[in-house]
């Protein structure tokens, strides 16, 4: 056997193998999956914005006037009216002075993370970030800190122990296997008392939370105040591509220094057309993303009528968390046959142990068909074995809007107490650094862990 071959047989052997299924038809509630309907419970898709006609004679119209293809960087070969009129309505939309587009949201997220860190500086990332955030810290040089994951008090603790000049924060705002939500009121005041930078991606908040969809970081009272604010045309707005919004001098530098601007080809003019298109209606008709949520809150009441562990709440991605990578494939597997695709996520883009379905509520399911997906799914968990009642809970929901103020005002007396210490030369380890059980963490003594190239989302693995 060789090389490849073998590598092929271990993933097969751990559970871990992938494939592409066959699908046809446009990704709405209901697809034929190799040739069989089934409902469809996992694609961004998330306000049906993807195949909506207007959307789509959008890309079709600019596809007859511009081309398909953008034919080179924009930098080579010149910006067209569409890129700029994309970029225009963004960074109006996301409360910002500017806006740039990438090819994708990973693209977005290597070219920015490398251009805003660099040898010198140190990274600070939460332990559930996206592949593409990993990615781009990995391409940065950066020292990279893992921090825990949502947690501002071991975050705090990081930015302590690292007193390089540049410091860069990055974070996820809705995080893409979970659905919770970062803590950004408190990670935009830890930035502003250490001076760091702080980079939040909006993939699967733009869209679908805040005040008429236009995200977690207006939903937390930000607009404006993140130095830098990427997204993905690719999952609500129904496209592909991706966006950085923010001030004009971050723009200006992101376009001289952002190496997947520069040396890739810019997104072809359907595409941005189409996303264009559906920022328009996402505008004009608010609605949808107040049907996402309650097809959202629809969808985990049903699941949790039927058992599974999985708490009351408007947001649209639900992990249901099976542990072992085959159990997972089997309960997708059977719920495939049994009319429902929702496919298994395993490692490497969840921790070990906690592969899982994860859900995705879409604006265009009726209330309907997602309570017939909750009854497949649990007498589908109970035919492999596995009672939903047994499942893994995730982790508990943020606190709510007041706690969390009144937790940011402890918080910041903490904080000024903790530096006041500094000043004086004494340490508070009864205070600084005390994991959520008021224990010192365990790495306290040599560092925070650096980031681990071989695991990107193990929480043994972080700092
Ligand atoms: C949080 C997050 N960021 C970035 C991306 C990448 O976006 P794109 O699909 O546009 O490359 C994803 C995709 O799943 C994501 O979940």
């Amino acid at each position: 056997m060789d090389e490849i071959a073998e590598r092929l047989a271990e993933l097969e052997r751990l559970g871990l193998s992938r494939r592409l299924r066959m699908i046809s038809g446009p990704q709405g509630p209901t697809v034929l999956l190799d040739g069989k309907p089934v409902l469809l419970l996992c694609s961004n898709n998330y306000l049906g914005l993807a195949d909506h006609p207007r959307v789509r004679e959008a890309a079709a119209e600019a596809a007859m006037r511009w081309g398909v293809g953008a034919g080179a960087s924009r930098l080579v070969s010149g910006s067209m009216t569409i890129h700029r009129r994309l970029e225009e309505r963004l960074a109006s939309f996301k409360g910002t002075e500017s806006c740039l587009l990438f090819g994708s949201g990973y693209l977005a997220n290597i070219g920015v993370i490398g251009a805003l860190a660099g040898r010198e500086d140190v990274i600070f990332s939460d332990e559930l970030n996206h592949a593409s955030i990993v990615d781009g810290c990995r391409l940065s040089r950066a020292q990279v800190v893992v921090y825990r994951h949502r947690d501002v008090e071991h975050l705090d603790w990081c930015l302590r122990r690292h007193g390089a000049a540049g410091r860069l924060i990055v974070t996820d705002s809705v995080f893409s296997m979970d659905g919770d939500i970062a803590p950004l009121a408190h990670i935009a005041e830890l930035a502003n008392i250490y001076g760091a930078r702080v980079v939040v991606d909006e993939a699967h908040a733009t869209g679908n939370v805040g005040p008429d969809g236009r995200g977690a970081v207006a939903a937390a009272g930000l607009e404006g105040e993140i130095d830098v604010v990427i997204g993905t045309l690719g999952k609500a707005l129904g496209s592909y591509g991706a966006y950085a919004c923010a001030s004009d001098e971050t723009i200006q530098y992101l376009i001289n220094t952002a190496r997947s601007v520069i040396f890739s080809t810019a997104p072809g003019p359907p595409a941005v057309a189409g996303a264009l298109a559906a920022l328009e209606l996402l505008q004009e008709r608010p609605h949808r993303v107040g049907r996402l949520r309650s097809n959202a809150r629809a969808l985990r009441g049903a699941l949790a009528d039927e058992g599974f562990p999985v708490a009351p709440g408007e947001m649209h991605i639900v992990p249901l968390i099976v542990g072992g990578e085959r159990d997972a494939m089997r309960l997708c597997q059977q719920a495939i046959e049994q009319g429902v695709f929702a496919q298994a996520i395993r490692p490497p883009t969840v921790p070990a142990g906690t592969s899982r379905l994860r859900l995705t509520a879409m604006a265009s399911h009726t209330p309907g068909e997602l309570r017939r997906a909750a009854g497949i799914l649990a007498d589908a968990a109970r035919r492999i074995g596995v009672d939903p009642h047994d499942m893994i809970a995730p982790e508990p929901e943020p606190l709510h809007e007041l706690q969390e103020i009144e937790t940011a005002l402890v918080r910041a007396e903490r904080v000024e107490r903790a530096q006041w210490l500094q000043q004086v030369g004494q340490e508070d380890r009864n205070e600084v650094g005390a994991g959520r059980s008021g224990e010192p963490y365990g790495a306290a003594a040599e560092g925070p862990a650096l980031f681990d190239f071989e695991r990107d989302s193990s929480p043994a693995k972080a700092a």
